[in-house]
């Protein structure tokens, strides 16, 4: 599946396992794990309680040491850096934990300035810098209260502040909103998404809050120690859009459309292209996006029947079915994008779902 503006690969996790405990105490906490994240993403991490997500997070933030795989920053291979390289390579990743471990002693304002002393920024630029993170976060009138003089919500803001003042390339956050009230939850979450757009910034995010969904571009899901699931969001609730728009598939649950929407790809035609030919076999089933395409149809001694179809139409389930060769050609008669399942997929997904079966039997009569 394609995206507008490739960017460079921010982490890159491949083959990470982890270990707790030695002996007889030792315990498997993640199992050949595999995440890319690309610059300007975000990511949220969704999964039951246990399932390895803050220790997947704590081991791309350098807070603890890759014991078996390879978790790469914007290149940098992390297993093996020294601890002198680890608090370096910590220093350009924002850390939004629950634990925010803010100074008690200090102010608002001083807490997020703590994070510019360690950075190369003009002092001379500290305090404006720091305020304009607060205010961004809604706080700007609480810079000179300490923590003690704030609710649990504006301390959770604070850290966020601190977290971001220095523009990380890199920003990993577990569960950053749940303290918040709505608004201010709405305003971190466009501040993330501020920053993954303008500075090109990776976010990674464990949340169950579904605010966040609407600025994330992907969610993946962990069970047992393993990333199970990784879909792009904005993509599938396209696809899933189309698909409920299609007979066969309008009585599917948004969880079984979902599945198929996840194994879809996308596939563009330029205009004039033969998108299936009759006669050929049938590898795939069709759903068009954008585009209109031409179906022909040639019978023995009669003119072809044509047909047009446009976007949220479908082709090619007929030769999948019946494993028979396609019985049509189809011409895109513009640009047309296409999502695509595989015959396997198709089939798949018409043995898990009963009335989905019934519905295409229905359907081929219709079709004749
Ligand atoms: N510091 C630790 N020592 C031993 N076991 C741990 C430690 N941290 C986490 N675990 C275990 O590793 C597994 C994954 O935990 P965690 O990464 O915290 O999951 P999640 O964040 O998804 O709740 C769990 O079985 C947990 O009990
Ligand atoms: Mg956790």
């Amino acid at each position: 599946m394609s995206s507008p503006v490739p960017r460079e690969t921010a982490i890159a996790v491949a083959d990470v396992d982890h270990h707790y405990g030695a002996g007889e105490a030792r315990k498997q906490a993640l199992f050949g794990n595999r995440l890319d994240v690309r610059a300007g993403e975000i990511v949220i991490m969704t999964g039951p309680s246990g399932s390895g997500k803050t220790t997947l997070l704590t081991l791309i933030g350098t807070l603890r040491s890759v014991q078996a795989g390879s978790i790469r920053l914007f290149g940098t291979e992390l297993a093996g850096l020294s601890p002198a390289e680890q608090v370096r390579m910590r220093r350009q990743i924002g850390f939004i934990f629950q634990a925010h471990n803010l100074l008690e002693a200090l102010t608002a304002r001083q807490n997020v300035k703590l994070a510019l002393e360690l950075s190369d920024t003009p002092p001379a630029e500290h305090d404006r810098r720091a305020d304009a993170m607060l205010e961004a976060v809604g706080l700007g009138h609480r810079l000179h209260y300490k923590p003690r003089h704030l609710s649990v919500g504006q301390r959770q803001r604070v850290a966020i502040a601190r977290a971001l003042v220095n523009r990380p390339r890199i920003v990993l956050a577990d569960e950053p909103t749940a303290a918040l009230d709505q608004e201010s939850g709405a305003n971190v979450v466009a501040l993330l998404r501020r920053l993954a757009d303008d500075q090109g910034a990776a976010v990674m995010i464990v949340t169950h809050d579904n605010r966040i969904l609407g600025v994330a571009d992907r969610i993946v899901n962990m069970v047992d120690g393993r990333v199970v699931s990784d879909i792009r969001i904005r993509e599938t609730m396209l696809i899933c859009a189309i698909l409920k728009q299609c007979d066969v598939f309008k009585e599917m649950s948004p969880s079984d459309l979902t599945d198929v929407a996840q194994k879809m790809a996308e596939e563009r035609f330029p205009a004039g292209a033969a998108i299936i030919r009759q006669g050929e076999s049938g590898e795939k089933f069709y759903v068009i996006a954008a585009g209109r395409a031409e179906v022909r149809r040639t019978a023995e001694g009669s003119a072809p029947a044509v047909a047009i179809l446009g976007a949220g139409g479908f082709f090619g389930e007929v030769a999948l079915l019946r494993d028979q060769p396609r019985n049509a050609t189809v011409v895109a008669l513009e640009p047309v994008v296409a999502y695509t399942l595989a015959k396997a997929d198709f089939l798949g997904a018409l043995r898990t779902h009963k009335s989905f079966e019934d519905q295409i039997s229905a359907q081929l009569f219709h079709r004749g």
